[in-house]
């Protein structure tokens, strides 16, 4: 039965108190809470508050134990027919950590407890109205056996001493209030990086990192992090912390990245710890946005929370959106800019086109853990970043100042935030709504008409909104193109609109169609539109290759100088893909991309980027029905054009890139890096054969793992007997490393080569293959099905069948897993006839398996639907 935002009501009893105690055993936990309970407005229903999986003991209502008919308690509930109007309601459960493989609630992880609660994961611990709107005070003891020597809850510490028979305890209480998704607790040996910040208005903060025993070096960057994120959401949102203390922990069973729980963050290791022996610069640059994230967090989620799941985006959205900017400021706009957009196309504007397609804002669902999707996250953000846009920086920052400070301590909704930007900007922005409401990627085109002889240019913008399930009909959106013009050297193009001198300008396109005519127009210009990917769009418009070349050499803003040469790669590929190749535009695209390599203002970040041809994912996008093995080869022909075409220059910068001195994982060293080992990739796809050794020597000769990484992948893309000897090499050295051996699995996982299947499907007999560790799972699984559609999509079927066994496996233990495997069998109506139906008759087989998850269960269907 799906729940509806329609009928949100508000909690018919509150608790302003709890206290609650934890006698930690890993089979048998004891749970005591003691709650203040008061109603909620004048009513008389029955208190029915959330509880599963626990093994009740004892309920009783100030202090008098309740009988057998005073309460009832079923699988999701527990029922009491006519509480008082105030009460203390104490009740004693049993729990089971170390058998909670589905990995919510309270559950054990390399030997310590730990919990996750977002987001209804608190009524596996207590009995509890498990929503974001009641908001408590929590004071937590802890009691536990000494040997789980650290003992931490939110807030702040308030005493701990010794208890008899070797055990000891710990009391916390929290001063904010929060809501239950936000409570967590950690108990175990743990070893600790501890680091102080002092905040803007002096107030000293004691930082510490929990990480397993010997990893307290490995948590340096993410410590280094966390203060520049601190520092940071004081100058760019005047947001300063809030407690004494601030903690992170890092576990290795983790069911996604990190969460954000008050004052103590939890985290996948996998987002946390890194040396340069054993991470790659992709890790170091996703533990700094990470952690940035969950700290922004703190005020957008915890100070302000959400009224009910439907408003997920509320805090999620703005929280990349606060996310991103930082990353821009630490690491550079432009190629932050382009990573956030490619991971928008691939997995939003997928999810757009497939059967799960969902508004940023949804208006039902299942299991609301279904919805922590890239529609919520990604897409939330660029709604906020459109906001931005369209009322401007300070308007936008005003807005921002507004919402903290009405709705502080609160349990809000997006019509409440969006109020706070219409009152700064002084606008009415009730169209704008529309973006949270609305599933889809809008189509826009734009064509444009340039007269000589009054030097005007005249554009036509249109927007068009495809139906998806559920929504039929689409409304207009106000989509902001961000717009400039070049000459055809190259050089801006100043214009007038309105009477007004500019070089760049905002066109809202609000109307099915707008027509905007810019005069002051000197000669034929390039239009650059939707720079810095204004809009979460697919733009069509008139331009010729011709035009997206002089974008490419030189339009200034660097998000439209790469998606040009993204669009004409495209193009080539899906033409050639078509069975209409065009060797000509080929090498000219060729001889392009070798002057822009050449550009001595860009930086190797941007350059890396350039290289890399659109992923077959994003080209499955653009046509259907798709055929993945047409578009693989279509690919790798351009790719193999280019190494030969660029040879020279490849092996120039493979040289010449070497890392000098030490190893720094900021962004100018891992841009050095990235454009190495692009280079390296490039020339895989060229058969001379002294590639191979130039890879294992890279390989052998490594001193950082994004290096090893670069050397291997280009080995495996060569394949033979080097790529084997190098394997095993790697996985004999690092078989103590956990998290290098997932990136071990993840790389084969990806391997596209033709022989690749077998060793896939074999791999989950490896004796390191572990599905209950959702890292070791995912980077098998879903790194081939998400990331290697050529072995996926075999004709055989055979990898939908190996996807839906895991899928089928993993739901008996831990349904929001293996719910989010889900995903890459979405796409079957979009493909070629033969591989959707086998990929259909996969869905279909899950669907039919008894005691499937509710979690699994709605994803599978409505993919089917
Ligand atoms: N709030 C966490 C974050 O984005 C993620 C929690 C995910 N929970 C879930 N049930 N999928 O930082
Ligand atoms: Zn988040």
């Amino acid at each position: 039965q799906p729940i509806r935002l329609s009928d949100y009501r508000p909690p018919a009893y509150l608790v302003d108190d709890v206290h609650l105690t934890f006698d930690l055993q890993p089979n048998t936990t004891r749970v005591k809470a003691r709650l203040t309970v008061r109603r909620n407005g004048d009513h008389s229903e029955p208190l029915a508050f959330n509880g599963e999986r626990l093994k009740a003991v004892s309920v009783a209502i100030d202090g008098r134990v309740l009988g057998d008919g005073e309460y009832v308690i079923d699988a999701e509930l527990l029922t009491i027919p006519a509480p008082p109007a105030a009460f203390t309601l104490e009740t004693e459960v049993e729990i089971d950590p170390e058998n909670n493989k589905a990995l919510e609630g309270l559950y054990m992880s390399g030997g310590r407890f730990c919990t996750q609660c977002e987001a209804e994961g608190f009524r596996k611990i207590t009995f509890w109205p498990d929503r974001p709107d009641v908001l408590s005070r929590f004071t937590v003891r802890i009691e536990a056996d000494r040997r789980f020597r650290h003992l931490l809850a939110n807030g702040n510490l308030v005493e701990t001493g010794e208890l008899p028979g070797g055990r000891h305890f710990a009391v916390w209480n929290d001063p904010f209030l929060k809501p239950c998704y936000l409570f967590a607790l950690v108990a175990g040996e743990l070893d600790v990086l501890e680091d102080k910040l002092v905040t803007k208005s002096g107030r000293t903060v004691d930082l510490r990192i929990y990480v397993d025993p010997g990893m307290a070096p490995r948590a340096a960057y993410a410590m280094d992090a966390l203060k520049r994120s601190m520092t940071w959401d004081e100058e760019a949102y005047g947001r300063e912390y809030d407690l004494d203390l601030f903690m992170i922990v890092a576990v290795r069973d983790f069911n996604f990245g990190a969460m954000e729980n008050k004052g103590l963050n939890i985290f996948n290791s996998s987002l946390l710890l890194a040396d340069p022996a054993t991470a790659t610069d992709v890790d170091y640059e996703r533990i700094e946005a990470v952690v940035a994230h969950e700290y922004f967090h703190n005020w957008t989620g915890n100070r302000i929370t959400c009224r009910d799941w439907f408003q997920l985006c509320l805090k999620e959205g703005l929280t990349v959106f606060r996310e991103q900017g930082f990353c821009a400021d630490m690491r550079g706009e432009a190629v932050q800019r382009i990573k956030a957009v490619k991971v928008l196309r691939m997995r939003q504007f997928s999810e757009d086109q497939g059967p799960l397609a969902h508004p940023v804002r949804p208006s039902s669902y299942m299991k609301i853990d279904n919805f922590y999707t890239a529609t919520i996250y990604e897409k939330g953000s660029e709604v906020i970043g459109m906001l931005k846009t369209l009322i401007g920086a300070d308007a936008f920052r005003k807005g921002m100042d507004l919402y903290f400070d009405r709705h502080d301590g609160e349990a809000t909704t997006v019509e409440a935030f969006i109020q706070c930007f219409a009152e700064a900007s002084g606008r009415d922005l009730g169209d704008f709504f529309a973006w949270y409401e609305q599933a889809g990627t809008p189509r826009i085109t734009l064509s444009a008409t340039y007269d000589e002889a009054a030097r005007t240019l005249e554009l036509v913008l249109t927007q068009a909104t495809p139906p998806s399930n559920g929504q039929e009909t689409k409304r207009p959106l106000p989509i902001p193109v961000t717009l400039g013009l070049l000459d055809h050297e190259g050089r801006t193009l100043a214009f007038e609109r309105d009477g007004q001198a500019m070089d760049e300008t905002v066109i809202v396109l609000d109307q099915p169609e707008v027509k905007v005519t810019l005069t002051g127009v000197d000669s034929l210009p390039v239009v650059s539109a939707l720079r810095g990917f204004s809009a979460p769009v697919v733009m069509k418009t008139d331009a010729e290759p011709k035009e997206r070349y002089v974008q490419l050499a030189a339009d200034p803003d660097l998000f439209n100088r790469w998606e040009a040469g993204q669009d004409l790669a495209a193009d080539l590929i899906l033409s050639r893909a078509a069975g209409k190749p065009n060797e000509v535009g080929e090498e000219r695209y060729a001889e392009a991309v070798g002057r822009a390599l050449n550009d001595q203002a860009s930086d190797n970040a941007f350059k890396a980027l350039l290289l890399a041809l659109p992923a077959e994912t994003d080209l499955a996008l653009m046509r259907s029905p798709v055929d993945p093995g047409a578009l693989h080869d279509a690919r790798e022909a351009l790719r193999l054009r280019l190494a030969l075409h660029l040879d020279a220059e490849l092996r120039r910068l493979h040289t010449g890139l070497q890392d000098l001195g030490e190893f720094s994982p900021d962004a100018a060293g891992a841009g050095r890096r990235a454009l190495r080992n692009a280079a390296l990739e490039l020339m895989a796809a060229n058969p001379r054969n002294d590639v191979a050794d130039i890879a294992l020597g890279h390989f052998r000769a490594a001193v950082n793992m994004t290096d090893q990484i670069g050397g291997l992948n280009a080995l495996m893309l060569i394949g033979g007997p080097a790529f084997e000897e190098a394997l095993a090499d790697f996985y004999a050295r690092w078989k103590d490393e956990p998290l290098v051996i997932d990136k071990w699995f993840a790389l084969q996982g990806r391997d596209p080569s033709e022989t690749a299947l077998g060793r896939i499907l074999g791999l989950t007999a490896h004796p390191a293959f572990d599905q209950k560790n959702p890292n070791r799972l995912r980077a098998l699984v879903s790194s081939f099905a998400n990331f290697n559609p050529v072995r996926f999509h075999d004709p055989s079927g055979a990898g939908y069948r190996f996807l839906a066994d895991q899928i089928i496996a993993v739901d008996g233990f831990n349904p929001m897993t293996a719910a989010r495997l889900v995903d890459p069998l979405g796409g079957w109506r979009r493909l070629k006839p033969e591989l959707g139906a086998l990929m259909k008759a996969q869905l279909e087989r899950i669907v039919a398996v008894e005691g499937l998850s509710k979690n699994v269960y709605e994803l599978a269907t409505r993919a089917l639907n």
